[in-house]
């Protein structure tokens, strides 16, 4: 049976606010996708929300991104973060998963989070998706593939 759970989608590809990568480094977006997955494994079925990754949000200035979206609510789009708010965005999604629209007022956030969200969608935009296609374009390219 498929998830209800609210689905946080975090960018792979995202530097922290455009720093450039050091030679072979990991993007600082796969390490967060990493950490936000290991803690949701060991969560189980308890686990307040879903996670995806996906390749760009067209947000690159402002990464690390991620997106936060369910039927029914209003989505959110997070940015200015990293590896270190993989616990963060879990009380985020938490609190999302709570809410009956999505909105989740700044106090209702952790610290790290009540300046983040650089924007949000009508719930038609967000609909979750399970299976969004891959890229292989290279990334100068990510962006316009984006938009
Ligand atoms: S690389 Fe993450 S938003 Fe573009």
């Amino acid at each position: 049976m498929a998830s209800t759970r609210p689905c946080l989608y975090v960018c792979t590809t995202c530097k922290q606010d455009g720093a450039p990568l050091a030679e072979g480094e990991t993007p600082p977006g796969k390490r967060l996708y990493e950490a936000v997955a290991e803690r949701l494994d060991t969560l189980g079925e308890a686990a307040p929300i879903d996670v995806q990754p996906i390749v760009c949000f067209a947000n690159c200035e402002q990464g690390c991104s991620v997106g936060l979206s369910q039927a029914g609510k209003w989505a959110y789009m997070v940015g200015h973060i990293g590896p270190a708010e993989a616990d963060d965005l879990i009380a985020y999604g938490a609190a999302y998963a709570k809410s009956e629209t999505g909105a989740v007022l700044r106090s209702g956030r952790p610290e790290s989070l009540r300046h983040a969200i650089v924007g949000r969608f009508p719930t038609h935009l967000a609909f979750p998706q399970t299976d969004l296609p891959e890229t292989d374009l290279p990334e100068t390219d990510l962006k316009d593939a984006a938009e």
